[in-house]
């Protein structure tokens, strides 16, 4: 991408309201906008202390904002989805690979083997795991795909594919299929059908689930991708600048071209088949009681709200509300940030312990 647009790009989004999170150090949150937003912030927060080294990068919409990030896999099945329209959706998605590939490109000049993760805002949620979970998880799902040199990069998966036509490419294709059943098997010893009795499957339009026989959680999603920032350049780069679909249908749809590289690279990256790092909820949580949902909110040693991966049992590093996913995730959020002030105020009024929160 030539400097000078991405310049004008960027300027486009500031004054739209957008804004790039480089790394998310507490000193970078800024709290000043709506709610909503300072919820999202909070939410991360608590536990962005704890990833170490690892960037976590995203590029946020405010809430005044009607453009958001869920609605891009969104499902009829939850009402309150918003349905992106064609124009201004791709317009966002595009600045936002847009910006993302302005940081990845920053980073590699000063080091090149920066970890980096690069998430959607606004539906994600952080869980609460350390530095050495996501490392260990990321390497051993990398060991179980193959492990070859070139095998850098993990993105999300998820139950539905969306866009639904690229299905196949995945679900129908040995190389990828004993891979996910590697993965399952190495990484978290779970079964290939895993993810059934977690699946009310209620959204029936937009990114239906396959049928039970054939269900799984083998589809990429683009909500999350971590590698090397010098691994994550090539992938962005074509997601931003070189589209992905040979015959250019439906182009427009980011996670649609990053589905194209995969199918182009399968030696270079490769899905969380597990959930083990991220977990996509959709299809997994809408028209079912947040009870039975696949995670939940638990307090940790320290007296802090983490969420659980209750498939795993196991901190569940990050959630993804897409699709019809959201409203779970909101309401999981919602709660975190309560908790959250909850326990920062009595922290502040020394009611955690001796010393209070630095011994926390
Ligand atoms: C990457 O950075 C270099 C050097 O700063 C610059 O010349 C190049 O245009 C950038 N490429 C992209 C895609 O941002
Ligand atoms: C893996 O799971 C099976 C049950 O599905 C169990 O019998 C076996 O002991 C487990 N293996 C390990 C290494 O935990
Ligand atoms: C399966 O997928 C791999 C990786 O995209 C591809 O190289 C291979 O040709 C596919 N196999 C079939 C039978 O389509
Ligand atoms: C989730 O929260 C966002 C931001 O507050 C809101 O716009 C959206 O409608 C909510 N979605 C659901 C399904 O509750
Ligand atoms: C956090 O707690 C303070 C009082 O301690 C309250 O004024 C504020 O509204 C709370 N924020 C949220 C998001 O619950």
């Amino acid at each position: 991408m030539p400097a000078t647009s991405a310049l004008v790009l960027a300027s486009a989004l500031l004054g739209k309201g957008l804004s790039l999170q480089s790394s998310l150090k507490d000193e970078d949150l800024s709290l000043d906008s709506s709610i909503s937003d300072e919820g999202w912030l909070a939410g991360y927060e608590a536990a962005v202390r704890n990833i170490g080294d690892i960037s976590v990068v995203t590029v946020e919409t405010r809430a005044s904002n009607p453009m958001r990030l869920p609605g891009r896999n969104a499902g009829n099945s939850d009402a309150m989805v918003l349905n992106p329209g064609a124009g201004e959706p791709w317009q966002f998605y595009r600045t936002k690979n847009g910006l993302m590939l302005r940081w990845i490109n920053e980073t590699m000049q000063r080091d090149p083997n920066h970890l980096a993760i690069m998430i959607d805002g606004g539906d994600m949620i952080f869980g609460g795991c350390d530095e050495k979970f996501v490392k260990d998880k990321y390497k051993k799902i990398l060991k179980a795909s193959g492990g070859g040199p070139n095998m850098k990069l993990v993105m999300s998966g998820e139950t539905a594919c969306f866009p639904i036509e690229m299905d196949w490419h995945f679900r129908d294709n040995a190389t990828w299929e004993q891979r996910r059943s590697a993965v399952n098997s190495q990484v978290e010893n779970l079964t290939d059908d895993w993810v059934l009795p977690w699946t009310p499957c209620g959204d029936k339009k937009q990114a239906p689930c396959d049928p039970v026989e054939k269900r799984a959680y083998r589809y990429p999603n683009w909500g999350f991708v971590m590698g090397p920032v010098k691994d994550l350049y090539p992938l962005f780069e074509f997601v931003y600048a070189n589209g992905g679909n040979p015959n250019h249908k439906r182009d427009t749809i980011d996670q649609m071209r990053a589905q194209w590289w995969m199918l182009f690279n399968p030696d270079k990256i490769t899905l969380d088949y597990t959930g083990s790092l991220v977990l996509s909820t959709h299809q997994m949580a809408w028209g079912r009681k947040d009870s039975e949902a696949p995670i939940e909110i638990v307090m940790n040693k320290r007296g802090k709200p983490i969420i659980r991966n209750k498939i795993l049992n196991q901190p569940c590093c990050f959630a993804h509300g897409n699709g019809d996913g959201e409203g779970l995730i909101n309401r999981t959020m919602m709660m975190i940030i309560q908790m959250n002030n909850l326990t920062d105020a009595m922290d502040r009024a020394g009611l955690t312990g001796p010393g209070g929160r630095d011994l926390a």
